[in-house]
């Protein structure tokens, strides 16, 4: 197929109750260990870049190494912007071939987001391009804004930005959090706040920001081979399975392909330590973020076969 909006993807996906994997790409061996692992389950996916990935690979690569692996897989493919932090990340994004991007204003006071929002919407609207924005606030770090409490979004106030900025798709707090240390105790999300935005925005897609489940076996592969990564908790798979049945569409994940790709790699370098061919770590590297795509889109996001759908 071809590089598409999240539109119609949205669209099934809500009415299929199921969700679109979102899976931060930073290199060659990620877009292809999540494109072929979309491929395996015939799935839809959504590729994104943070702004410090496309610094990190160059907007010209990344472009190219997507439409590359669409071309080899076939996969429906949405190339999104992961926190785009104002206009100017929006238009080199969009620019380099993005169809969907993020602005993300939730560090600004309410107006300021909304009035920011509207601008980002002009422009990409006008170029084919769908936006998703962001309200509330993730404890957690998002590039550089980080923030120790929760701001859980208020539905109230998620009705009146939908409908005063025309965005496409929301992302909302509800207790999630970037990174691979979620919660220091109990996991805990809040579903009334989703129930209720649902109820008051019907048919709208909702989106989860920080949903890695941070799976304990891959951190303690990680710390068996020279690893030190200690206290870490993700959301519960049954959690995400949950939200996807609800009005959630696209569930973001990073952190549990940066953990996989990393446990690979270095118990590669473990089980040989006289290896030192990049394409034998790099090649387990993008075999585990492909397994764990299919075990995503298997297990968590229910998307298998949505590209028949
Ligand atoms: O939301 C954050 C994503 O995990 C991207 O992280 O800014 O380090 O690329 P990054
Ligand atoms: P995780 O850190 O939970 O993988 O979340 C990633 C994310 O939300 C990217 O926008
Ligand atoms: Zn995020």
């Amino acid at each position: 197929m071809a590089l598409v909006t999240t539109k119609e993807m949205f669209k099934k996906a809500y009415e299929g109750k199921y969700a679109i994997g979102a899976f931060n790409i930073n290199n060659m061996e990620i877009v292809q260990g999540v494109m072929r692992g979309a491929k395996a389950k015939n799935s839809a996916v959504i590729l994104q870049c943070s702004t410090g990935a496309i610094k990190y690979a160059g907007p010209e690569y990344i472009k190219a190494m997507v439409e590359a692996s669409v071309k080899e897989t076939g996969v429906d493919v949405a190339l999104h912007l992961d926190h785009g932090p104002d206009l100017d990340a929006v238009k080199l994004a969009i620019a380099s071939g993005f169809t969907s991007v993020m602005f993300d204003g939730s560090h600004y006071d309410y107006e300021e987001n909304v009035a920011k929002t509207i601008e980002v919407v002009e422009y990409a609207h006008s170029r084919g391009v769908v936006v998703e924005a962001e309200l509330g606030v993730l404890a957690g770090v998002e590039d550089d804004v980080k923030s120790d409490v929760h701001v859980y979004t208020d539905p109230d106030q998620a009705v009146d930005f939908v409908k005063r900025t025309g965005v496409d798709s929301l992302a909302i707090a509800i207790g999630t959090s970037h990174g691979a240390f979620k919660f220091a105790g109990e996991a805990k999300l809040r579903f009334d706040i989703l129930e209720d935005i649902q109820k008051k925005l019907p048919g709208f897609p909702i989106v989860l920001h920080g949903a890695s489940a941070v799976d304990a076996k891959v951190v303690a592969t990680c710390n068996e081979f020279g690893g030190n990564i200690a206290g870490s908790k993700g959301i519960p798979e049954d959690m995400l399975r949950k939200a996807t049945s609800m009005a959630v569409c696209k569930i973001n994940m990073d952190t549990d392909l940066r953990l996989a790709m990393t446990a690979a790699v270095r118990k590669t370098f473990g089980e040989d330590p006289k290896e030192f061919d990049p394409r034998k770590y790099l090649g387990a590297g993008r075999s585990a973020v492909q397994k764990t795509v299919e075990d995503k889109i298997e297990f968590v996001l229910g998307s298998t076969d949505s590209m028949n759908k």
